[in-house]
């Protein structure tokens, strides 16, 4: 993983393979943004001009390479577009920083070392641009042949160092931003690792085991139910879609706990280590990108972590409801009637609306406890992608102020988000002649009735948020920004930002 450092030095004696600056998107043509004074002196304060001859209009992404100036150690300067030049007075926002070092440490791979002569106004975006370098260096090879080759990996290696120019060092708001950016992305990059990794190698078991492990590293308490367990404490959800495969399904709990926390969050993540559909089966074209379903309880799974790692002042208990939907002669039947942990009765309609009824398992478990919120994590519809498209996720809540509270969360990390209703009319089409209710209603408004199901399934009085991440998960264009291809890490800085705000009693 590349290695976040702060610098004082001047950019020209860095030694380093590239010098990254920002150029913004001005009223006539490119600006080059602050940071990168010395190159621009070296080049005789015609910096703008090369970069527009080059082709440099600042838009956002843009990246120009250009030869360093004659006395500079670095051999190469590396523009990114930090997209529209602030209005006067103000700075760049975090989330431009973000995007234009993580679409810098893109280009950058093979490099050993890089300096980051970004614009950079304090701490808080020494954390932005450090973020943005981690995730957008991230990668993920471990099945490609050339990892067993040393020099195809040489030059295929994500950017080993980044230096941040500018950043202070010593100051203690700057190494905090440092260590927080570090620990946020490494634990996102390995939900990112875990949603990238084919089901074959990951199926609830081995999930469970990697929850395990991280558990045990970080001091935090974790339970598993395996499926005689499952059973004995009559889970049927998440029971009930493990049916049909060869691999049983698993319940963590994963519980970090501070001695100085006076609030408690719940977080519970969708785990379908692969969604073929089950018996309701996908057809081909719908089922090449269903390892992804587990992104919740990856987004999950790295909160906890993250939250232990930055010994935030609140407990914070994850929830993973791990199942593989395959179809199978001992599969659920469309037809079938579950009886849910809650002692909720559901009839199966359709065995690929399957995240509910493991997560409707989750949230009781999790509401049994009854924590000051809880916020479940899920690719959970196919209709919130046609709604808001594959960059946005959308949020349902039967709590106003925690609905808000995530939403201005997610905006201030840099993950579009946007709230979503659950209109009580749609309840009625879950109606089931035979049990209390149907895994699925009217066609129409498929993700808030989704939200509808799953809020049967909250504690009383508990304030919940749900959170359908289905289109921003995985990413299966070209990588933008810090976004590469493949799993993205979807609502882990969401989550965190939350727990952070529960640790400052600033969450309800
Ligand atoms: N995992 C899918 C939702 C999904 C689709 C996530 C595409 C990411 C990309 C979910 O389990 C599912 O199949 N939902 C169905 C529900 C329907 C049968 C009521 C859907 O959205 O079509
Ligand atoms: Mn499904
Ligand atoms: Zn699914």
């Amino acid at each position: 993983m590349t290695a976040l450092t702060l610098s004082t030095a001047a950019a020209a004696g860095l030694r380093a393979d590239a010098i990254v600056i920002g150029v913004a998107k001005g009223a006539r043509g490119p600006v080059v943004a602050p940071g990168a004074e010395a190159v621009d002196t070296a080049y005789d304060g015609t910096l703008a001009d090369v970069l527009e001859t080059l082709g440099a209009s600042g838009s956002e992404g843009e990246v120009t390479k250009l030869p360093a100036p004659p006395g500079f150690k670095a051999p190469l300067v590396v523009a990114v577009g930090l997209g529209a030049e602030p209005e006067e007075g103000e700075d760049f926002d975090a989330e431009a920083l973000r995007r234009a070092a993580g679409a810098a440490a893109r280009v950058l791979t093979g490099a050993k070392k890089a300096a980051f002569a970004l614009p950079l106004t304090g701490a808080a975006d020494a954390g932005a641009i450090g973020e943005g370098v981690l995730l957008g260096a991230y990668s993920f090879d471990a099945y490609k042949a050339e990892g067993r080759n040393a020099k195809a990996a040489r030059a295929k290696a994500p950017l080993g160092e980044a230096a941040l120019l500018g950043g202070k060092p010593r100051d203690k708001a700057f190494k905090a931003a440092v260590e927080r950016a570090t620990a946020v992305a490494q634990e996102l990059n390995r939900a990112r690792d875990l949603i990238n990794t084919p089901p074959n190698d990951l199926d609830p078991e081995a999930f469970a085991a990697v929850a395990q492990a991280a558990a045990k590293e970080h001091g935090i308490k974790v339970q598993v139910l395996d499926e005689k367990a499952l059973a004995k404490g009559g889970y049927g959800g998440i029971l009930g879609v493990g049916a049909g495969s060869a691999a049983a399904p698993r319940l963590v709990k994963l519980s970090y706990t501070s001695s100085r926390a006076t609030r408690t969050l719940a977080f519970v993540g969708k785990g379908i280590t692969y969604d073929s559909g089950g018996i309701s089966l996908k057809p081909a074209g719908h089922n090449e990108t269903m390892k992804c379903d587990m992104s919740g309880a990856a987004a999950v799974f790295a909160a906890v972590v993250a939250a232990a790692r930055l010994k935030l002042e609140v407990n914070v208990t994850g929830w993973l409801a791990l199942a593989e939907n395959m179809p199978s002669g001992s599969a659920t039947r469309p037809g079938d009637v579950l009886r849910m942990f809650s002692g909720t009765t559901v009839e199966v309609l359709n065995t690929d609306a399957e995240g509910r009824l493991v997560l409707a398992d989750a949230l009781w478990a999790a509401s049994l406890e009854e924590p000051d919120a809880i916020i479940d994590v899920a690719t959970l519809t196919g209709a919130m992608m046609l709604a808001l498209g594959n960059r946005t996720y959308g949020i349902m809540a039967n709590d106003d102020a925690l609905r808000a509270a995530v939403h201005e969360a997610a905006e201030e990390v840099g993950e579009p988000a946007w709230p979503m209703p659950l209109p009580e009319h749609l309840r009625k089409s879950m109606d089931s002649p035979t049990a209390d209710i149907a895994n699925m209603g009217e066609r129409m408004g498929g993700g808030l009735i989704a939200g509808l199901f799953l809020r049967e399934f909250v504690g009383e009085g508990i304030a919940w948020a749900h959170l359908d991440i289905a289109g921003p998960a995985y990413n299966e264009g070209a990588p933008f920004g810090y976004t590469p291809k493949g799993g993205t890490g979807s609502a882990v800085r969401t989550l965190v930002r939350i727990a952070e705000l529960a640790a400052e009693g600033e969450l309800g």
